[in-house]
């Protein structure tokens, strides 16, 4: 078996994660998590919860999953939000045509292509359809658009679709959200849960799904005044993957400082760095393994529809680089245009130190000569008269002043546009902030530090498998057993396990099977520790660890401490 077959198959079976509606055959894309992996979820959920949101003093919004047409018409993603879809002329199987060409070449971001390349790719390499082996060259390749629609009430007045990124359930409410942060810049905004692409063909388990979960930080800043507080990130060391170095032919990650980087120019953009150098933290502390993990820029084909510019955050799965998060810096793409497709205020006032005297040129022309001789055309040019004053005064210096209204010039003499230039005092100007994106996948997180923490190894003589997952997130923190069902021992473990739960702990009491077997278990699922209850010597319990399988025994009246101690991180095993 595979690795990921490996890993899979013990998800489904202890309760990590399977596909979901199976006793109907399942659906591609769309996967449960059982008890374990629930925990496990909400663990990791909890963990950037308090780094991304608490911590940043940032704060976090809960919008609806369906939104109406026009959100998606301003965002870009009813025309811009595609795959390259390709259908096999034999048995009428769907394929994104960029992974058939990067699955099956040494060419990596496909999707980068335009679609005429990837089509002559095809047929180059002679490439067959994953199903049925049937040609696909000559096939042409369809733009997909990957947004699930649905009709809002009744009838199907007004489409909706599900959010296909949670960031728009934060920009639209702009308007709303700048009052909370009291018109300050810079604030964040987070918010985690389910965004829905409806994929051509779904894979890899949870790393391509249909519905997931996503983890996003809309952070809004002033371009030109907020800086981030870089030092905080300064020597965090990371494996650093530019665009420079991808096209470079012996190009190879290179692992620095993310203060070097930001001085030496490999990562451009300060916020930018700052958001890679606390999630590489953050990634850490989640249990993935940092000798499988580096940022790589993207390359400029490769940036979304209001990229300027971006960085994934990547791990080793299986021998495949697989995308965790991105982090974008958004410009002013989205206030802007949503902006200007409805009627609310998406700019922010910015108001200045000092207020400032400012020049203003104006005209006030005459609509009873301008109406009579220019008929029609007469407010435009009137509209025309007030541009003009604001681009260029010196227009204004002669007798009569031109514009040009459709492409046709009209001359207005000057006593007929009334231009006149006064001083006034500005307390500051509206500006649209520009947002700076780290947006995380919850499940491919997941499903990387499941796989990250696999290990295989001998105990006592017998094979072992087991989940080596921090103990921060571990769904399960401790296995409480009694040795024998004889002496009080059930009775003095089920009120151990009690009082450890009334405490925080997640605690499974299990009194099946010999004590081997039950550590097999837990070491399984991950559990970091267990108590064993034992009558010799009275009023104690071991703490087994899981990874060293070592055990230390302590006094059951301290037993609370010492685990809650090992769960905060205050004390760790080896100085038990
Ligand atoms: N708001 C920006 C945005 O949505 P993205 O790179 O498209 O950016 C962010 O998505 C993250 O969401 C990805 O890095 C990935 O972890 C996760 N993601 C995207 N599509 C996914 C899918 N089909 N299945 C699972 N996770 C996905």
């Amino acid at each position: 078996m595979t690795e990921t077959a490996t890993v899979v198959e013990l998800a489904k079976r202890r309760g990590y994660f399977f596909q979901s509606s199976r006793a109907y055959g399942g659906v591609s894309g769309f996967y449960t998590y059982g008890p374990q992996g629930a925990a496990l979820k909400e663990n990791i959920e909890d963990t950037w919860r308090e780094r991304f949101t608490l911590k940043e003093g940032n704060f976090e919004v809960d919008a609806p999953i369906v939104m109406p047409e026009p959100v998606f018409e301003a965002s870009g993603h009813l025309d811009g939000f595609d795959d390259m879809l390709v259908e096999c002329p034999e048995c009428h199987a769907s394929h994104r045509a960029d992974h058939i060409i990067e699955d099956n070449t040494g060419i990596e971001e496909a999707e980068s292509l335009p679609i005429p390349e990837v089509e002559n790719l095809l047929a180059e390499h002679e490439l067959t359809c994953p199903n049925c082996g049937a040609d696909l060259a000559g096939q042409a390749i369809e733009e997909f658009n990957l947004m699930f629609q649905t009709s809002i009430g009744p009838g199907s007045s007004q489409p909706g679709y599900l959010r296909p990124e949670t960031a728009q359930g934060i920009f639209v409410e702009f308007p709303q959200l700048k009052e909370y942060a009291r018109n300050q810049l810079p604030f964040g905004v987070t918010q985690i849960g389910p965004a829905y692409r409806n994929e051509i063909s779904p894979r890899k388990s949870l790393l391509r799904l249909r519905e997931f979960t996503q983890a996003e930080l809309e952070l809004f800043i002033d371009p030109e005044e907020d800086e981030p507080a870089l030092d905080v990130v300064r020597d965090v060391e990371a494996p650093l993957y530019s665009a420079e170095m991808q096209e470079s032919d012996d190009g190879e990650p290179v692992t620095m400082a993310i203060g070097d980087a930001v001085d030496e120019g490999i990562i451009s953009d300060a916020w930018v760095a700052y958001y890679l150098g606390l999630a590489k933290q953050w990634y850490t502390r989640i249990g993935i393994d940092m000798e499988k993990f580096r940022f790589r820029q993207h390359l400029p084909g490769e940036l979304a529809h209001y990229a300027a510019d971006c960085w994934d955050a990547e791990a080793l799965v299986d021998g495949d680089w697989i995308e965790l998060a991105g982090f974008a810096n958004r410009g002013d793409y989205d206030l802007s245009k949503h902006g200007s497709y409805s009627d609310e205020d998406f700019t922010l006032f910015k108001q200045y130190d000092e207020p400032k005297h400012v020049e203003r040129a104006t005209v006030d022309p005459d609509m009873s000569y301008l109406g009579p001789e220019f008929g029609g055309a007469a407010a435009d040019i009137g509209e025309a008269l007030q541009t003009l004053a604001e681009r260029d005064r010196s227009a204004f210096d002669g007798d009569s002043v031109e514009v040009e209204v459709d492409g046709e010039a009209y001359e207005i003499p000057s006593e007929h546009v009334n231009f006149e230039v006064s001083e006034e005092t500005e307390a500051g100007e509206h500006i649209v902030p520009h947002v700076i994106e780290p947006s995380f996948g919850v499940d491919r997180a997941l499903y990387t530090v499941v796989h990250h923490a696999y290990r295989e190894d001998e105990v006592e003589g017998e094979e072992r498998s087991y989940l080596a997952l921090k103990p921060e997130v571990a769904p399960t923190f401790v296995g409480v057993f009694p040795l024998t069902s004889k002496d009080g021992l059930p009775e003095t473990a089920q009120s151990v396990a009690t009082e450890l739960r009334e405490r925080g702990l997640s605690v499974a009491y299990d009194d099946s099977g010999s004590i081997g077997r039950r550590y097999r278990r837990q070491d399984e699922v991950g559990t970091p520790f267990c108590v064993t209850l034992d009558a010799d010597p009275e009023g104690t319990a071991t703490i087994r660890e899981r990874d060293s399988t070592e055990q230390v025994r302590v006094d059951l009246d301290e037993l609370a401490d010492v685990l809650t101690a090992l769960r905060t991180g205050e004390r760790t095993f080896d100085t038990l």
